[in-house]
């Protein structure tokens, strides 16, 4: 018995839904501290226009083969292909793309599970006292929680819950659902905590970091870097937003509802960074080359500010939220193969998928746990290879994502035909004025782009 086809309710809820997916630990977390890294304005820069080439028109790719298909990553290549120069060697993409989405949320619900003990203790009013304190939050944090396997394991089964809990529920029932309540809410957050900060000494400061560029301060790594971070950011390269497409009605417009997610996406990440950069500046911090910087940097200025204790607590229910609405869409990716593929129940298949998952993350957080250099170790960045979590997110956002964004462009720019790529653009949109214009970034810009960050990664010319 196959149960019927997931679909949104309406453009708005598959609105939520991708930009609740695309929106998350790589906007508030990754982004700030690369953009940092790499000195602001000119980074910024960049990564709007990697947004713009590359992200768009490949978002835009994935969202019309889902729709076209309506299947999983793996079914939808399956179908595509058919009769088509290749033909079934592509399923393997979808494979990477299952895969992928697998491997990441092995860690970041991990991540996020972070957020979620720091969501308790500050409800247990035990924060604001602990953030006071910088060397008591730093024992408490890198030297007490990250080594401490149990605490981790707890708070990632609890946050994988939540995210199987909210599959399992359906597309409409419980991915929109949650979208729907989370997304507003965490709109509202920022906006409280972007008003916040301009009245923060450091907004001046920021701004000019942010939006005057300066190119000879940037690392020539940027512009990879910047590429990586929008696959990353926007979800890309590993059928997320195919899937999500493919539960979108024919009457929504692709091109319209793709670039105001790609907005959405872009906005929250510069927002965070406005928002972090004032508070930093604003005492003078230096951000170490840590990925704790969110877990003991910034607790420790936000709660020198008015209201701090109540702010934090904010801050990190942010965090909590925008993570959720991400790691369901990687625990979509997996379950709709389960679905689609394998024909189990919706039920069965967010089960049974997160528990494996749960698993594979109880071996990251122990090994977080056991890995000595801590302190200085980035989880989630791009020096972060030490250890098995680092490992896996070099691998995802360096490899996985790049290569299955790559693969994506060339199938559709090149093998699925242009009438099939029209006609799905078209569809609940109208003519569509800057279909060529879409055509030849992906045909040729975004693969090129794309393909030079593979090769760039291969020679080892960004890492070293
Ligand atoms: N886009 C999410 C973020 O910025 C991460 C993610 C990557 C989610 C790939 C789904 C797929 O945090």
């Amino acid at each position: 018995m196959t149960e019927p086809r997931g679909q949104w309710s309406g453009r708005m809820g598959f609105i939520l839904a991708a930009a609740g997916s695309a929106i998350g630990l790589g906007n508030l977390w990754k982004f700030p501290y690369m953009t940092y890294e790499n000195r602001g304005g000119a980074f910024v820069l960049v990564y709007i226009a990697a947004v713009v080439l590359v992200g768009v028109p490949i978002m835009m790719a994935e969202v019309l083969l889902g729709r076209r298909t309506r299947r999983c990553p793996v079914g939808a290549y399956l179908v595509a292909s058919e009769k088509r120069p290749g033909g079934r060697t592509w399923v393997s993409v979808g494979y990477l793309g299952v895969f992928a989405g697998f491997v990441i949320l092995s860690y970041y619900s991990v991540v996020a599970g972070w957020t979620l003990d720091y969501i308790l203790l500050s409800l247990l009013g035990k924060l604001g006292p602990l953030a006071r304190d910088p060397a008591a939050l730093q024992t408490y944090f890198v030297d007490g929680f990250l080594h401490n396997g149990w605490q981790q394991t707890i708070f990632h089964l609890l946050f994988m819950g939540l995210t199987v809990g909210s599959v399992y529920f359906g597309v409409k029932g419980g991915i929109e659902r949650v979208a729907r309540v989370l997304m507003p809410v965490l709109f509202a957050i920022m906006l409280l905590l972007v008003i916040y900060s301009a009245t923060t000494p450091g907004f001046g400061h920021a701004m000019r970091f942010l939006f005057r560029p300066s190119f000879g301060e940037m690392h020539s790594s940027g512009y990879l870097e910047a590429m990586g971070q929008a696959f990353f950011s926007l979800s890309l390269g590993m059928g997320c937003m195919l899937t999500y497409g493919s539960y979108m009605s024919s009457n929504s417009s692709i091109p319209r509802s793709v670039l105001q997610i790609c907005a959405l996406d872009t906005l929250i990440a510069i927002l965070a960074c406005v928002i972090m950069f004032s508070i930093i500046f604003s005492f003078d911090l230096q951000i170490s080359a840590s990925a704790t910087i969110l877990f003991t940097t910034l607790p420790t200025v936000l709660v020198q500010l008015p209201g701090g204790n109540f702010v934090i607590g904010l801050f990190y229910l942010l965090i909590a939220f925008a993570a959720l609405t991400s790691t369901i869409s990687l625990l979509e990716v997996v379950s709709s193969y389960a679905i689609d593929e394998l024909h189990w129940s919706r039920r069965r298949a967010a089960l049974t998928m997160g528990a494996v998952i749960a698993v594979f993350g109880v071996l990251n957080a122990w090994s977080l746990g056991a890995s000595s250099a801590l302190s200085n170790f980035n989880p989630l960045g791009k020096s972060s290879t030490t250890g098995v979590f680092g490992t896996l997110d070099y691998l995802s956002a360096n490899w996985f994502l790049p290569v299955g964004g790559f693969l994506v462009a060339l199938f559709v720019g090149w093998i699925l035909g242009r009438r099939t790529s029209r006609t799905e653009l078209e569809e609940g949109h109208g003519v569509m004025a800057g279909y060529s214009l879409w055509r030849f970034l992906i045909r040729f810009v975004a693969p090129l782009a794309v393909g030079a960050i593979i090769v760039s990664v291969i020679l080892g010319a960004e890492y070293q």
